[in-house]
């Protein structure tokens, strides 16, 4: 059966991220396919409620407070897992962002950190986690979440956009490092209604990017989700470093920022 090749069952899963937004959504996604996931974030009550829906579907969920950007935290999530588990199938690097802010208002430090945010935590994870992928399953694969702002080019948002495009390189680069034992991919995201998009969005926002968007609408959670389920999953056994658009259609940006030398 065709859709038996996307199930996950008896699979060991790690979601950075996973106490909201895009995170929860792949958490819940790979429990419904039948995976056991580990959920890692910073907030104890977010990561408790992904937990329970995560065993509402039947599978085991192991919460880990974690700040990605802390070192002993990322080897923490690591060993707790093992503790758990004893093996890793899947890592999905998605914990990242970094808000839009004109280029000469942007310092080297936010420069720095969106780097270390969105590409050097998911270097460092992965690093961390391969080697126990082949050791426990002789193999496994990871799902990076990167951007359409990686992909496309536009004014206002250099860290962001400079960082995310960084995150799918790295992609191209590991899958080529690891195969073949472990996949890498990654999801070039679109707007999607999640906490981190509503702080940015204003109605005339939302209509703005609803019009230069050609699917006419802002993506759900789901929608991430259920690529990120094809990518880890059998059904994608022969994918390996693509970087998959899930973003209505955009061939550009679809949100408007000022140039650093406009008239207005
Ligand atoms: N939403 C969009 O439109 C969009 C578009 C393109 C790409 N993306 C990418 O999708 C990913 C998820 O975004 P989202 O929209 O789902 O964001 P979100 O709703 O704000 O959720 C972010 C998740 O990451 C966790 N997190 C934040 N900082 C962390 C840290 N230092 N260590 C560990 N966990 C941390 C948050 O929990 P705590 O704060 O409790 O730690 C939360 O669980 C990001 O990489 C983002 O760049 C999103």
């Amino acid at each position: 059966m065709i859709l038996d090749r996307f199930r996950l069952d008896g699979q060991v899963a790690i979601v950075t991220g996973g106490g909201r937004g895009i995170g929860r959504a792949i958490a819940t996604a790979y429990a419904e396919a039948g995976a056991d996931v580990v959920i890692a974030a910073r907030s104890e009550d977010q990561l408790a409620e992904t937990a329970d829906q995560v065993r509402a579907l039947g599978r085991r969920a192991l919460p880990v407070r974690c700040d990605v950007l802390e070192r002993p935290d990322l080897e923490h999530l690591v060993e707790a897992t093992m503790d758990e588990f004893g093996a890793i199938d899947i890592l999905v690097n998605n914990a990242g962002g970094s808000p839009p802010k004109p280029a000469l208002r942007t310092s080297e430090r936010e420069f720095e950190m969106a780097f270390r945010f969105n590409v050097s935590t998911a270097f460092l994870l992965t690093r961390l986690t391969v080697p126990r992928m082949v050791e426990t399953r002789g193999g496994g694969n990871v799902v990076n979440i990167s951007s359409v702002a990686g992909r496309e080019h536009a004014p206002g948002i250099v860290a962001y956009g400079t960082a995310k495009a960084a995150l799918s390189f790295m992609t191209q680069e590991l899958a080529q490092d690891f195969a073949p034992k472990v996949r890498v991919n990654a999801i070039a995201v679109g707007s999607i209604r999640t906490e981190a998009l509503g702080s940015v969005l204003t109605p005339e926002i939302e209509a703005d990017m609803v019009a230069l968007t050609p699917m006419g609408r802002i993506g759900e959670v789901e929608d991430i989700a259920a690529c990120a389920l094809y990518l880890a999953s059998p059904a994608a056994s022969y994918v390996t470093g693509e970087i998959y658009g899930v973003n209505g259609g955009l061939v550009g940006l679809n949100m408007r920022l000022p140039r650093a030398f406009a008239d207005d």
